[in-house]
């Protein structure tokens, strides 16, 4: 965990990014590993788990309402679930760190059992909307009591005798769908949740993969997703794939460093989430999928990434941003290295992450010399092709570690370092980036009043 005090960091301009990069386990798998293993019977075994401080405070919420979660010292977590419906009121507040996907994805899953919980985050977290989860909530008969406009702290009084529903998504998101997923577990009937734009589907994977009985149907115009509730969840043994919003750090940097050529082994490719490495490769990315396997359910390959800088600003098509939505920071920094616009459209969701992106990135970007435009769901970014980034300023990281991490790449290409004013918030994430970073030759040093993590 970290201390909290800021960690100011400097990432100087380095030579060629060279080697492996072995990635954290896939955070957004690692929280429903740990939910959906406490709403089991039985033990799940999970290895490869992010040990981040998102997921790490996900399993202490699993904790809290009465799940058994243990690590051994090779890193195999074991949780003990207490069943569908089996969640016991915490005697504290549930505080959720950082992460959004944890705290919303506990709230469905909690929502449907007869206890009333309090959820706090921090100051990121406590900033951003949580009416997209208690809205379809209040459907099963859930009543929530929070801040105004919809903000933590906030307290879900469960309901101990649910009705079954149907949703349709109102946002691109798969925390709300997941949420309601959930919660439809522990009700008797049919929940169903109707998507415009697929999103994420490791929850809907998992939960086949864990016994419940789920169809989704896809036509042109929308998924439908329709679970049966009150399963018996099967306990899983669960191998997590390594993460792909992680693997874009080191790829997205081997891209822009001249030189460089970097290998990122057993990435989860699964399709909603691989729009990212579709776009590089159409800027003109060399960026190769080698040993292409499955693993888990889930399409796995080994990334190479090389200098490349023949890339071509592009126009990302709107309808790839659900499969992209995390790595629109760093596609910013590859924009900013690349020939020409990068038009971003259709990306108002941005706005409400662990902080507004858009706005972020576009500030710590023109410091550093980069044209950037931005309207209320889109943002365009020139760049003027390799090595033109000036760089020289400090980003104001805002406790998100996906603007802390894109301004430490851009810092290895440009001409001049890149200050971050905290490196504190990379640890919800990817705990280990500095130290992979250095060992394929980047140069990221804690600055001043650094207090170690
Ligand atoms: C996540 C969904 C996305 C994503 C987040 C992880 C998930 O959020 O940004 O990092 O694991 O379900 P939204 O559902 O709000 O788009």
């Amino acid at each position: 965990m970290s201390s909290g005090n800021p960690i100011p960091m400097t990432s100087h301009p380095c030579g060629a990014l060279t080697g492996v990069a072995e990635v954290p386990g896939d955070k957004s798998i690692s929280h429903r590993s740990l939910i959906l293993g406490a709403m089991a019977v039985g033990e799940t075994v999970i290895t490869g788990l992010l040990e981040g401080d998102d997921v790490l405070d996900t399993a202490k919420a699993m904790r809290a309402f009465g799940a058994d979660v243990t690590r051994d010292d090779d890193g195999t977590w074991h949780v003990h679930g207490v069943g569908v419906g089996g969640f016991s009121e915490p005697d504290r507040v549930v505080d959720c760190g950082n992460s959004g996907t944890g705290v919303r994805l506990i709230m469905g899953a909690a929502s449907t059992c007869p206890i009333s919980v309090t959820y706090t985050g921090d100051a990121s977290l406590n900033k951003r909307p949580m009416a997209r989860v208690t809205d379809p909530l209040a459907l099963f008969g859930v009543q929530a009591v929070g801040r105004s406009g919809g903000r933590l702290p906030m307290t879900i009084v469960g309901t101990d005798a649910p009705v079954p529903v149907r949703y349709e998504v109102p946002v691109p998101s798969a925390q709300v769908k997941s949420a309601v997923l959930l919660a439809g577990l522990n009700v008797q009937g049919q929940t169903v949740v109707i998507e415009k734009e697929a999103t994420r589907d490791h929850t809907e994977r998992m939960l086949e993969g864990f016994g419940a009985e789920i169809t989704v149907e896809e036509t042109n115009e929308a998924r439908l997703i329709t679970l049966t509730g009150q399963p018996e969840l099967k306990p899983q043994t669960i191998a997590v794939p390594r993460d792909p919003s992680s693997a874009a750090f080191p790829v997205c940097a081997a891209l822009i460093t001249p030189g460089s050529d970097v290998l990122v082994p057993g990435i989860g490719l699964n399709p909603t989430r691989a729009g990212l490495y579709t776009t590089l490769r159409e800027m003109g990315a060399e960026l190769i999928y080698e040993n292409m396997r499955e693993e888990g359910g889930e399409p796995v390959a080994d990334l190479r990434a090389r200098y490349s800088p023949d890339m071509k600003g592009i126009r990302v098509p709107e309808e790839r941003a659900a499969s992209m939505i995390d790595e629109y920071p760093i596609l910013s920094v590859v924009a900013a290295n690349a020939a020409g616009e990068t038009f971003m459209g259709g990306v108002k969701e941005l706005r409400v992450k662990e902080s507004d992106r858009i706005d972020a990135m576009a500030s710590g970007l023109r410091a550093a010399g980069v044209t950037v435009e931005d309207g209320p769901d889109w943002w365009s970014v020139t760049g003027a092709g390799p090595g033109s980034v000036a760089g020289g300023n400090t980003a104001v990281t805002h406790l998100d570690h996906r603007i802390a991490m894109s301004f430490a790449i851009l810092g290895m290409a440009a001409k001049m370092a890149v200050h971050l004013d905290d490196g504190n918030p990379i640890a919800t994430s990817f705990p280990a980036f500095e130290g992979l970073m250095a060992a394929l030759g980047a140069r990221i040093e804690r600055t001043s009043g650094s207090v170690a993590a």
